[in-house]
């Protein structure tokens, strides 16, 4: 039976990433993170969204290479600290990264905040990064719209995605839509409002009248605007559907 993973997003570089990925963020200790990555992939998720911050870029790596499954069916991205901003910083936090995770190349590599004055030199060494062949695709995570168009005024090279928190309870509409406009995708984080919203009414009735959970409705509303998501966990038995 197809899954919701069987679904994919063209991005704008012509690559194509799965509409769920798997959030890393809040594992916690190293021998969960480790099992919470190894149930992800026996689950069949192959996009794995990290960060430098997360500190699960080694478990992540160590996953992924003792699994058998060839590096080209994974597509791994992490983010680059807010203390790691400017040209020189971010080439090496992006090694220190690939060091973590134990590869030669990124998939998406993403600044994980828009840190004020330095942000557009880090993009430019992300550009840079790209031009080398050391990683697939750059993005963007917590901008604004003011941020994307200085972005966009700065360089001609746009980011595949901004990742933000969106959810039925901050539906960023005007940033979804803008987003939309420059062909970014929007990448929905903290889908399931961190397990905070479980016993909304409205959701809830919905959910009943479809035989669907709180976090199947939630998911699918925002697949449905075209996002990609990242939960934290989700149930084995979505279907997507
Ligand atoms: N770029 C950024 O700044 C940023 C910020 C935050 C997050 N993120 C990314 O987004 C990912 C997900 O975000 P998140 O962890 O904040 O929030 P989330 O996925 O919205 O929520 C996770 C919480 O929801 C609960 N939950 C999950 N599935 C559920 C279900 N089927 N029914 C009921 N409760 C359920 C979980 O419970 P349990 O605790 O019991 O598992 C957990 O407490 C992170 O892992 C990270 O990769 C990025």
């Amino acid at each position: 039976m197809a899954t919701i993973r069987d679904q994919f997003l063209t991005l704008n570089n012509g690559l194509n990433m799965q509409s769920l990925r798997f959030g890393t963020a809040n594992l916690g200790d190293d021998t969960s993170k480790l099992q919470a990555i190894q149930n992800a992939v026996l689950a069949g998720y192959r996009h794995f969204d990290s960060a430098s911050m997360y500190d699960t870029e080694t478990q992540l790596g160590l996953i992924m290479n003792n699994s058998n499954i060839p590096r080209t069916d994974f597509f791994i991205a992490t983010k680059l600290w807010n203390s790691d901003h400017g040209f020189e910083k971010t080439t090496s936090a992006f090694h220190k990264s690939l060091t973590n995770l134990k590869i030669d190349y990124l998939d998406l590599y993403m600044t994980h905040w828009p840190v004020t004055d330095l942000r557009l030199a880090s993009w430019d060494a992300m550009i840079d990064l790209l031009d080398r062949g050391l990683v697939r695709s750059i993005g963007v995570s917590n901008y604004t719209i003011r941020h994307l168009q200085e972005l966009l005024d700065h360089s001609d090279v746009v980011p595949i995605i901004n990742q933000v928190e969106f959810s039925p309870f901050l539906f960023q509409e005007e940033l979804l839509n803008f987003c939309k406009s420059k062909r970014i995708i929007l990448e929905a984080y903290s889908p399931l409002s961190v397990g905070r919203k479980l016993n909304n009414q409205v959701l809830s009735e919905i959910g009943s009248e479809h035989n669907k959970t709180f976090a199947q409705i939630a998911i699918k509303w925002s697949l449905t605007l075209g996002n990609s998501i990242i939960p934290r966990k989700i149930e084995q038995s979505y279907s997507g559907k």
